[in-house]
Parts: structure tokens; sequence; C-alpha cells
């Protein structure tokens, strides 16, 4: 049980590897903090976690209202109805092209991560009021400027920046701080946790399946998850609030974004993945083909 003295933070999507477990240490090793580890499966939490006595470890899917519930329930008596700091980490990744997007999948990602933190918020709300606490969303420069066949992924992330937002509005007057991390490169698996690429038969993509699934092999300006956590642990101390754009790379695509023109914009979003002339001279040669067959 945590000691009522201390403060209390929980985290969502605490995997091994991950930025929730870096979030989870740094905030646990502050002698002022007790954690709330959470994750969908307990066991993809770090063993050095489990073995920490100021974090107790809890099942938590964002995606499921029951498994909310649960963790409620077992947070609220053990806290004294207090959360001092909610961080909304968790968050699926997916790529596909737009025309070929599953739209279950597709609502999956929007589940894991808008609507699972917009009801986690709600359901920890009341805590976070009676603490005077900070709500943390962690979102994505890809909220802000998507990359190619990235779409339901940046835009689950910019309908969190937004609403994030419009919760700090919201929550000032109760005395809830709310801090949304547009967030740029930190060396995870997350690439690696991508699901494959699931073109459809006849998909336009077909021939370029291969630029689509190619993924760099470290996610680009990466900061290490540790630094990363202890950072948002100043911000948080700190008392900040509002939009903050963090981690590798972000401040530069913060100025890019600002200042250059939108087709210096386009041209470094398309480079990450160079498909289109590729992807356009494959379409032409089979619109060629087509108009043969019917000559
Ligand atoms: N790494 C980056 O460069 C980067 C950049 C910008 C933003 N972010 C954001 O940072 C957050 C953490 O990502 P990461 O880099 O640490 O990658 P990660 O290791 O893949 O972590 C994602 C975490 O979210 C969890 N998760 C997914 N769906 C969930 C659900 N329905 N309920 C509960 N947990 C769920 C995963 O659980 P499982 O292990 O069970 O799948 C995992 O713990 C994500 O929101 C991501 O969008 C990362």
């Amino acid at each position: 049980m945590s000691a009522p003295s201390k403060k209390i933070a929980l985290i969502t999507g605490c995997s091994a590897g991950g930025v929730g477990a870096a979030f989870a240490s740094v905030f646990a090793a502050n002698p002022n903090y007790h954690v709330y580890a959470t994750a969908r499966n307990t066991s993809k939490i770090p063993q050095s976690l489990h073995e920490t006595s100021s974090v107790t470890v809890l099942a938590l899917d964002v995606t499921s209202s029951e498994s909310i519930a649960a963790a409620i329930e077992a947070v609220r008596a053990k806290t004294g109805e207090r959360m001092d700091v909610l961080i909304n980490n968790a968050g699926a990744g997916w790529n596909a092209p737009a025309l070929d997007a599953d739209i279950q999948e597709a609502r999956r990602v929007f589940d894991a991560n808008f609507f699972g933190p917009l009801e986690v918020v709600k359901a920890f709300g009341p805590m976070l009021v009676n603490a005077h606490g900070c709500c943390v969303n962690n979102c994505s420069v890809g909220g802000v400027a998507g990359f190619p066949f990235g779409s339901i992924y940046s835009a689950s992330k910019a309908a969190l920046i937004n609403a994030g937002e419009v919760w700090r509005h919201e929550l000032a007057p109760l005395n809830v701080r709310v801090l949304t991390l547009v967030t740029g490169g930190i060396a995870t698996k997350f690439l690696e946790n991508l699901q494959p690429v699931d073109l459809p038969e006849g998909s336009y993509y077909a021939g370029i399946k291969d630029i689509i699934e190619k993924q760099e092999e470290n996610i680009s300006f990466a900061q290490e998850p540790e630094i990363f956590a202890q950072d948002l642990l100043r911000r948080v101390e700190a008392g900040q609030r509002g939009k903050k754009w963090v981690a590798g790379g972000a401040s530069l695509m913060k100025w890019v974004h600002w200042l250059a023109p939108q087709c210096v914009i386009d041209r470094i979003f398309t480079e990450f993945k160079s498909f289109q002339k590729k992807l356009s001279a494959q379409h032409q040669q089979r619109m060629a083909e087509e108009s043969k067959k019917v000559a």
C-alpha cells in the first residue's frame, strides 16, 4: 500500500522497453511518488518494477471499460481518492494506405489512442480534482504533421492533442493541469511492435508494399526513454501545462511546421517514404494496359 503522504502517479502502457516503463521507474525513484504502473498484460511490465516498493503493478487495458473500472476500484481505496499525476501513455501504431484501411483496425487504433485516454481521464477525473493533479497525454509530432500511410495514427494523436488542449481549459477551474506532449523520437520498440502491413488483393499500393513496410532501423533523432522520462518528471514538478514539443527532433519539427512553406514540409514528409514516383509510374503503366485491353 502506498504511503498517503506520497504523491500518486498512474501510468498506462508500461511494457518493458517502452516509454511507460521508463516513466514508472523515474517517477518511482523520486521519494515523493508512489507509482501505479499499468499495462494490459502485467507480465510485460519489467520485473524490476514488480520488485520496487514504491510501485504497484496493475492490469489496465485502456480500451476496456471493465478494466478501467477494476483499476479505479483497486486504486481508489488505497490512495484516499487522490491521483496527483495521470499519464496517458499507452498507444497503438498502425500503417496502411487510407484506401486499404481496415475500418475495424482503424477504430482499434482510435480506441487505444483517443477513446481509451478519454475514458481513463473521465474515470480518474474526480481523483485528479481531489488532488489538484496533473493529466499528461503522450501524443506525437505525427499528430501535427503526419507521415504517408500513417493517417489513422496521426489522426488519433491529433484528436488527443486537440482534446487535451480543450481539457486544459475545462479542468483549469477545477485546479487540474493538462500537459500535452507533442512527442518526437524515443528509442523504443514502437516501430518493431507495429503490425505488418496487410494490403488487400487488388491494392493500388501492392507494388510498393516494400516501401510502406520499410522502417528506419532506428527512430529518427531518438532520445533515450530514461532521458525523456526525467524531462517529463521535471516538467510535472515545475507545474507546466499546455502543449510541449518534447523528445528527439520535436523542436526542429515545431519550427519547420511554423516557418517552412508547405512545399518544403511536403518534401520532408514524402522523402521519409519515397514512393510517389514509383507508384505513379506503376499506375500509368496499369492505365495504359487497361486502355489497350479496351481498344
Ligand atoms: N517511440 C516513439 O518514437 C514515440 C514517438 C511519439 C509518441 N510515442 C508514443 O509513446 C507511447 C508509448 O510508445 P512506446 O514508444 O513506448 O512504444 P511501445 O513500447 O510499443 O509501447 C506502447 C504501449 O502501449 C500499450 N498499449 C497498446 N494498446 C493498449 C491498450 N489497449 N491498453 C493498454 N495499453 C496498450 C502497449 O501494450 P502492449 O505491450 O501490450 O502492446 C505498450 O505498453 C505511445 O502512445 C506512442 O504513440 C512514441
